[in-house]
């Protein structure tokens, strides 16, 4: 198939365009390098990407610019541009969510229709905010709780009704923490290995006993693709079945590099979900996707890629 991978250079988008490349899709990537962190970063992880004759990249914003080009003989469209981070999203900075996440996604979705490719957004658990009961389901209310979540309900909102008013093929996919090698710089795990790796403390934000479920970044790749194949109209929590306490990724953490670390407390921070589990029973039966990486794997794979000096400006 001939694709169309937005937020191509990120975290996830990266790690996506290269399974497709490699099951012999064609990639077109889009990114249009947000200041969020780090350009150098998102150049290395289209490295290998840019050396195949499968992959072409076009730098763009979505919020700003024309799309026809980019969305013309595309066959699927995996929506992952965005601008992520939930703490990050209160005050003056909600402008750039706005932007990026509600106009973005409208305007990618008003370019698709002359060309109706399949289209697949990357949403959110924290569309749920703080759940009423757990393990959640795609069944259960959508209430965010941090200006990022309403953002991204948003979104799903606006590709639900463009499915309505245009009979569009859509899936909508809500991940729950995202972690392994390429996590974003801002997210715990990461910021956790950055400081292990520079020798200062770690901060813990709360008491450290809220917990999430965390998705080795593979298994989150792997029902993207597997999302081509679900029905249109649905939507899937995307959780890795390992659900941990902040402080019990610290202890593995300290386990897997065999030292202490030293731990700071701050604040809680407002808009943090106290806990995230998803139940994955739909997914499982509709698209036959199951996590296969533990945490415990998983982390010591985003262990050695931190310490083997992957993020270049670490
Ligand atoms: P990321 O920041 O690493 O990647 C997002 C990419 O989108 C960036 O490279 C950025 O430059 C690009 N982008 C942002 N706004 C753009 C615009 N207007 N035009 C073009 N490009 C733009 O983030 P990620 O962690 O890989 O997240 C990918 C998607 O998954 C996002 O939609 C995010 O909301 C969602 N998500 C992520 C997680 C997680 O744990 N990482 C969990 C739930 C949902
Ligand atoms: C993550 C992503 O950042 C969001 O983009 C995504 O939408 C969301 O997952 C999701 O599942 O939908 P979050 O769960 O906050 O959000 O992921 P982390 O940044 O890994 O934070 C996990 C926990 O660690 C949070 O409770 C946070 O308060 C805590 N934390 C974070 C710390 O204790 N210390 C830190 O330095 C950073």
């Amino acid at each position: 198939m001939r694709v169309l991978v937005t937020g191509a250079a990120g975290f996830i988008g990266s790690h996506l365009c290269e399974r497709l490349v490699a099951e012999g899709h064609d990639v077109r990537g889009l990114d249009g390098f947000t200041d969020y962190y780090d350009r150098g970063r998102k150049e290395l992880y289209l490295q290998d990407l840019r050396s195949s004759e499968r992959f072409e990249l076009i730098e763009a914003d979505l919020a700003t610019a024309g799309l026809h080009a980019a969305t013309e003989g595309v066959e699927a469209i995996f929506h992952l541009a965005a601008q992520p981070g939930v703490r990050g999203s209160w005050g003056a900075s909600f402008d750039v969510y706005l932007r990026d996440n509600v106009l973005a996604t409208q305007r990618l979705l008003e370019a698709m229709l002359p060309h109706r490719p399949r289209f697949v957004l990357a949403s959110s658990s924290s569309v749920y905010g703080q759940a009423d009961r757990l393990p959640v389901s795609e069944e259960d209310a959508a209430r965010p709780i941090s200006p990022y979540g309403v953002t991204k309900l948003a979104a799903e909102h606006l590709a639900t009704l463009y499915r309505r008013a245009h009979e569009l093929s859509v899936v909508t996919l809500r991940y729950f923490t995202v972690y392994g090698p390429r996590q974003r710089p801002d997210m715990a795990l990461a910021r956790f290995l950055e400081a292990a790796v520079r020798g200062v403390p770690l901060e813990v934000l709360g008491n450290g006993e809220q917990s999430r479920d965390f998705t080795f970044v593979g298994d989150a790749v792997d029902a993207t693709v597997k999302a081509l194949g679900a029905p249109s109209g649905s939507c899937y929590n995307v959780g890795g079945g390992s659900r941990a306490t902040v402080n019990e990724v610290v202890a593995m953490v300290e386990e897997l590099l065999g030292r202490r670390l030293e731990v700071h407390r701050r604040p809680a921070a407002t808009g943090d979900a106290l806990h995230t589990w998803a139940d994955t029973t739909r997914i499982r039966q509709d698209l036959g996707w199951k996590p296969a990486t533990g945490l415990r794997e998983g982390l010591r794979l985003q262990v050695e890629w931190t310490i083997a000096g992957h993020p270049p400006d670490l």
